[in-house]
């Protein structure tokens, strides 16, 4: 069966003194979902924004708004970001370790779909065990902090074992990639089984952002 790819466009590769308008053209050129990557400078090298960029674009689309979230603590900020709108939720089993389950939960308290992520170099097993209570599943397959870094291809195995979790399982669960996603990863992580693709440099670097995110889904 073929499975139906959806693409989400990282906003961390946007204009961000013209958000607005950024987020309009990934719209109008066949986004399924707004990755949104908020990085506190302390769990990454690296500070992007927060919950107020959120609520500002959750005024402007009806587009899932998928709240990455690379910072230290996320228990504490979770709320603010369900409040502020957000449809997904995503943490780090690196920041979370065995409280991922409780944040897990506490997302969902909220009535906003959950999902764990784990680096290139976590092993899966490590957090396999939250798969089930998981809405995503999110494999990075560059080192978090930022846009435009070569795909490691080592992670592609680790796509196919979650894969084989949600499938065998029956779960309802995404299974999204993130970095380095191009023409030819795209591929890749399609044969891995990934159901979401986001990609930041390929969609925001294109000339035209509706042919680079349809020749993603192809
Ligand atoms: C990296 C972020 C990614 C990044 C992807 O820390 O989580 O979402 O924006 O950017 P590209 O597609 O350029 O690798
Ligand atoms: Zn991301």
């Amino acid at each position: 069966m073929e499975r139906e790819i959806k693409i989400a466009p990282s906003m961390l590769s946007a204009n961000f003194a013209i958000m607005g308008e950024e987020l309009k053209r990934i719209e109008e050129g066949g986004a399924d979902i707004v990755h949104l990557d908020v990085m506190d400078g302390v769990f990454v090298p690296n500070i992007t924004f927060g919950i107020k960029m959120v609520a500002d674009l959750r005024k402007l689309t009806r587009l899932p708004l998928d709240c990455h979230l690379m910072i230290v603590h996320p228990e504490k900020y979770v709320e603010k970001f369900a409040k502020a709108g957000a449809d997904y939720i995503t943490v780090h089993y690196e920041a979370c370790g065995e409280e991922l389950g409780d944040v897990l939960k506490l997302i969902k308290s909220y009535g906003v779909k959950c999902g764990l992520v784990v680096n290139p170099d976590t092993d899966i097993e490590k957090a396999e065990k939250y798969i089930p209570l998981c809405d995503m599943v999110l494999i990075m397959s560059v080192f978090p902090g930022f846009g435009g870094q070569k795909f490691i291809s080592d992670v592609l195995a680790k796509c196919v074992k979650v894969r084989k979790i949600i499938d065998d399982n029956g779960y309802n669960c995404l299974l999204e990639i993130d970095g380095g996603i191009n023409d030819e990863t795209c591929v890749k992580a399609r044969e891995a089984g990934c159901d979401v693709l986001v990609a930041g440099s390929a969609v925001f670097g294109a000339s035209d952002v509706k042919q680079a995110i349809s020749a993603l889904k192809k």
